[in-house]
């Protein structure tokens, strides 16, 4: 099986070295293509997603992406929503639950986020209608995006017995737009009767996600506000060293951790590859490797509740390699 391999940007290079070395290990019958994408390929051959990376995922339909930088406020578009554009991957599914090694206010978090990912605002399409002076962003929200993504959270409930579906929205201000979105949600809930359906704003779903996220089950929500509900999950179980993801779709899926290059912490061999590596085991269950994924998980599992090997992110002093040395050691 090929695989295609971005190994992206900051610690990018670092940590998904570190995962393909355990994955190596497993002696899985996997090879790994690598592209570069975003600035480096840009530098190389003026492109940010060159042709020969596009066909790669096009070839094997699944890639492991590390994170790609994107320039704030300036320079070119984020090469992360290009890749979900191009593939038309409009499932973000993030699994956030809480590991038992890992010291956090709460002990029993479970819950699954499914981002829309092909539109709203965080597409970036943007207008200026005066320099300097005024800015219009579009917030796109169609029937077809909404449906999909609602019926993939309903149908990954259904699947992985699960027993509600949160909708998240803001429909009370954005009463067109977000006002679809939950329509949408309410018309394809009552294909649903077993599982359990209600709907909540945005801003309160994060006042009880911090006060008590074990409540939360599947969620499903439009794009911007999936980014940022997502990253508020991943520092209820320790922090964005731990949150993995997919992007998908019925044909292809790029499995990424949820979190940045990192710049800050970039070059210096600490950052935590838990992230990337739950994103490659969700990669291998994907593929049919449910056996190898469980033993990875099982070893992260075992260093995390064993031995005080950890990086510093979750207050330990092991560089990346030492904790994967440590999670090799269990395999
Ligand atoms: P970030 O997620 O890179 O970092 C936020 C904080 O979390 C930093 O303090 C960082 O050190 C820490 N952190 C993140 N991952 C870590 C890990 N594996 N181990 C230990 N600590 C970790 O967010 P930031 O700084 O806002 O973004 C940096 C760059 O990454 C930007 O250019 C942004 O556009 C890009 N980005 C790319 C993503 C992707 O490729 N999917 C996702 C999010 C951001």
């Amino acid at each position: 099986m090929k695989v295609t391999l971005f190994k992206g940007d900051g610690i990018g290079p670092e940590i998904t070295d570190e995962v393909v070395r355990i994955i190596d290990y497993l002696k899985l019958p996997i090879e790994f293509e690598e592209y570069d994408i975003g600035q480096i390929a840009y530098e190389k051959c003026g492109e940010l997603i060159p042709q020969d990376a596009h066909d790669s995922v096009r070839r094997n339909r699944v890639a492991l992406k590390a994170p790609v930088t994107t320039p704030v406020g300036k320079g070119f578009r984020s090469v992360n929503v290009g890749l979900r554009l191009a593939f038309d991957l409009y499932a973000n599914i993030r699994p956030a639950k809480t590991n038992k090694g890992v010291k956090c206010r709460y002990d029993n978090v479970d819950l699954v986020v499914f981002r829309e990912n092909t539109e709203d605002l965080y597409i970036g399409e943007e207008k200026v209608i005066a320099e300097d002076e005024e800015i219009h962003a579009i917030k796109k929200i169609t029937r077809k995006a909404s449906e999909r993504i609602i019926r993939s959270a309903f149908e990954y409930a259904k699947d992985n017995g699960r027993h509600k579906v949160t909708c998240v929205h803001k429909a009370n201000i954005l009463k067109q737009s977000d006002g679809l979105f939950l329509k949408i949600f309410n018309e394809i809930k009552e294909e649903y009767k077993d599982i359990e359906a209600d709907s909540l704003i945005v801003d309160a779903t994060c006042m009880k996600l911090v006060m008590n996220p074990e409540q939360f089950d599947i969620m499903v929500m439009p794009n911007l506000y999936g980014d940022i509900v997502s990253d508020l999950c991943s520092g209820l179980i320790g922090g964005l060293g731990l949150l993995p993801s997919c992007n998908k779709n019925d044909g292809y899926a790029i499995f990424e951790a949820v979190h940045g290059s990192a710049p800050d912490i970039a070059g210096q061999g600490i950052a935590n590859p838990t992230a990337l590596l739950f994103s490659a085991c969700m990669m291998l269950e994907h593929l049919g490797f449910n056996e190898e994924s469980k033993k990875i998980r099982e070893a992260v599992d075992d260093v995390l509740s064993n031995t005080d090997i950890r990086t510093k992110d979750l207050g330990g002093t092991a560089t990346t390699r030492e904790y994967t040395d440590a999670i090799i050691e269990r395999l």
